[in-house]
């Protein structure tokens, strides 16, 4: 074994599947394993986005078409890659998307337009939908990629959530959302334990905020105009700013690699610090009465 970087944190070689590859943290971490010579292959609905993907990321990169909202979608993305590969290293569930409040509170403190927000807000099909793609795409991705990751020598799974599991927002992030996200840290853990025989590793990444197609609108290539309440809880963090796009990468790949080979059923949040300044006043204007410097 050596010590040098270039071999605790390569990645060469390896075979990578990534979901929501087309755009934001999954075309970050795409780039990242790419450009390290490993064989990628980006998931998503958008054929199209796929392709500009590709093609701006480069390196051994194949675009496969699919939806993960369905166990049938599922089983075809995975037949996909089993028609080209003997194996699959790495598995990254990365795809997700977050429905917004039908109607929205402007005004937080405001006891009627939050009970406006709550029943009117979300109806029965919001948390399902989410939940279609956030949750059982992460259950259905893993489970009928197995045969292919039980090829590897280590592979491992990695699954991609967010810091809203973990604390209050009443500005961002909607509730639907924040659920389907603190089910899959245990659904990763639960995964972890039932994947134990083969031998297959499941880590839950927990990132902050980010600029990507959920936060922001495209700009460039790993470019997003980032709206004004993403923007000012970045600058809340120790950080300051948004995540940059190697920093999702980076960790992720490190746990691909034979640095992150001893890790499983592990939690790892990239946030710059973000969870620590969650709270429900988060983003909010208090009586100046409540501050004490
Ligand atoms: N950006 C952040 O600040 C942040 C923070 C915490 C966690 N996250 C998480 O990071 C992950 C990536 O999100 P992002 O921020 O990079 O947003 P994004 O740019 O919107 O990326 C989401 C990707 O998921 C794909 N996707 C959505 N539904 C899908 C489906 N049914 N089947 C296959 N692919 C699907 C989308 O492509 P198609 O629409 O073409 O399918 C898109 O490329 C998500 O799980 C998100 O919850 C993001």
């Amino acid at each position: 074994m050596s010590f040098k970087v270039e071999n605790l944190f390569s990645v060469k070689d390896k075979v990578v599947v990534i979901t929501g590859g087309g755009s934001g943290l999954g075309k970050a971490i795409a780039e990242g394993f790419a450009a390290n010579g490993a064989r990628i292959y980006i998931v998503g609905r958008r054929e199209n986005l796929l392709e500009r993907a590709a093609q701006e990321v480069g390196g051994d990169i194949r675009t496969i078409p699919g939806d993960v909202s369905t166990k049938e979608g599922c089983v075809k993305i995975a037949e996909a890659v089993k028609a080209q590969e003997t194996h699959v290293d790495t598995l990254v569930n990365c795809a997700g998307i977050s429905k917004f409040w039908r109607t929205y509170a402007k005004d937080p403190n405001d006891a009627d337009q939050v009970e406006n927000m709550l029943i009117h807000g979300v109806e029965e099909e919001d948390f399902v939908n989410t939940n279609k793609i956030n949750v059982n795409g992460i259950y259905f991705m893993t489970t009928n990629f197995i045969p292919l990751l039980r090829k590897a020598q280590d592979p491992n799974v990695c699954v991609i959530s967010s810091v809203s599991s973990l604390a209050h927002q009443r500005t961002m992030s909607p509730l639907t959302y924040a659920i389907s996200k603190a089910a899959i840290n245990h659904l990763a853990k639960l995964l972890a334990g039932r994947l134990h025989p083969m031998k297959i590793r499941v880590n839950t990444v927990c990132p902050g905020i980010f600029p990507s197609e959920m936060t922001g609108a495209a700009t460039g290539k790993h470019q997003y105009a980032v709206g004004l309440p993403a923007e000012k809880a970045a600058m809340r963090t120790t950080a300051g700013r948004p995540g940059r796009p190697e920093e999702i990468a980076g960790p992720v790949i490190s746990l691909s690699s034979p640095a992150g080979a001893y890790i499983n059923n592990a939690f790892l949040t990239v946030d710059g610090g973000r969870v620590m300044s969650m709270s429900i006043n988060d983003d909010i204007r208090m009586p100046e009465k409540t501050f004490t410097f």
